[in-house]
């Protein structure tokens, strides 16, 4: 016997419902197509603007006990650029996801404009990252209106599902999600990285992070996305991309219980490899088996039904 661990996923069919998350390894269709070979789901590269981004000072990343903290702050070559590194997706064995940021409604609408001929089955819209000022957070785009606006823009002029990717740091979380579905956004990418924290370095007595901050991510996150996604599911009826320190196939299945129908997966790549996403499967796939589940849909959300 075999479970199935194929999933449908805001209309996109994925082999297996692990996805890279924007941000690691997705800067180049190679590194994609490695994530690809090594049993991911599906793809997101990392945020692309209009312009050219430097991002912040080094270090840009700082590691813990419990997780890392970065602050790349968006760097990344602008959109003219990314459309001839991405260009022929298609060509790669499965779905790849785009990451669009902007500080105003029209750089989104060139953004795309640049992308639209890649191959991208679909786009996700973070509005949620806490450590660069004029994006996310830090650039007031965590609201509701945000959310409808730029979901209505997108979906106008590309015609593809659109996925708000969601802050853990805001009560207005729920809000921001009921917007997006509202505008007609085809799932909810929830967490981007809390925060934003710090880490200092006793000796020289400054912080690590050139940024000074950074957001968090991995095992601490992951308590801090379980609920993220649970209260989601109870809130919104399209699905849910699960993202937040999943290391391991007890935390892959966790999150789908609590309500994820895919699973985001990126600090887990830095200390793994990208076979991190082949030995996640097979590994959910025999505790699948071991406790009589024939299908993977059997237990998202299972936890709503106790
Ligand atoms: C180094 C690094 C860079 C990231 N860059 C982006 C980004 O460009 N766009 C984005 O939406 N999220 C970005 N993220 C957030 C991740 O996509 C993800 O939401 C978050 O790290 C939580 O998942 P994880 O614990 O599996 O890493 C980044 C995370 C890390 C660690």
């Amino acid at each position: 016997m075999s479970v199935n661990l194929k999933t449908n996923f805001a209309g996109i069919d994925l082999n297996n419902p692990t996805i890279l998350a924007s941000g690691i390894l997705g800067v180049s269709k190679s590194s994609l197509n490695k994530v690809i070979e090594s049993g991911a789901g599906a793809v997101t590269i990392k945020s692309i603007s209009l312009e050219v981004r430097k991002g912040h000072e080094t270090p840009i990343i700082t590691t813990f006990e419990a997780g890392m903290l970065n602050a790349v702050g968006y760097s990344n070559p602008g959109a003219k650029e990314a459309a001839q590194e991405f260009s022929n997706l298609n060509e790669l064995g499965a779905p790849v996801i785009a990451s669009i940021i902007g500080q105003k409604d029209d750089d989104f609408k060139q953004v795309w404009e640049h992308l639209a001929g890649c191959g991208f089955v679909a786009i996700e819209v973070p509005l949620s990252c806490p450590h660069t000022p004029g994006f996310g957070t830090m650039g007031g785009q965590h609201t509701p209106e945000m959310s409808e606006n730029i979901t209505k823009l997108l979906r106008e002029i590309s015609g593809l599902p659109i996925i708000v990717k969601v802050s853990p740091n805001n009560p207005n979380m729920i809000d921001v999600a009921k917007a997006a579905e509202a505008a007609g956004a085809a799932a909810i990418c929830a967490v981007n990285t809390a925060g934003p924290g710090m880490q200092i370095d006793i000796e020289s007595a400054r912080p690590v992070l050139g940024f000074k901050i950074g957001g968090l991510s991995g095992p601490a996150l992951k308590p801090i996305a379980i609920r993220c996604v649970y209260d989601l599911y109870e809130a919104v009826k399209i699905p849910i991309i699960g993202t937040g320190g999943i290391t391991t196939a007890e935390d892959a299945i966790e999150m789908l219980m609590a309500g994820a129908t895919a699973l985001g997966i990126g600090t887990a790549v830095y200390y793994g490899g990208p076979e991190v996403f082949k030995k996640i499967t097979e590994e959910m796939s025999e505790w699948l088996e071991k406790h009589d589940y024939k299908d993977i849909k059997e237990v998202i959300g299972l936890v709503h039904k106790h």
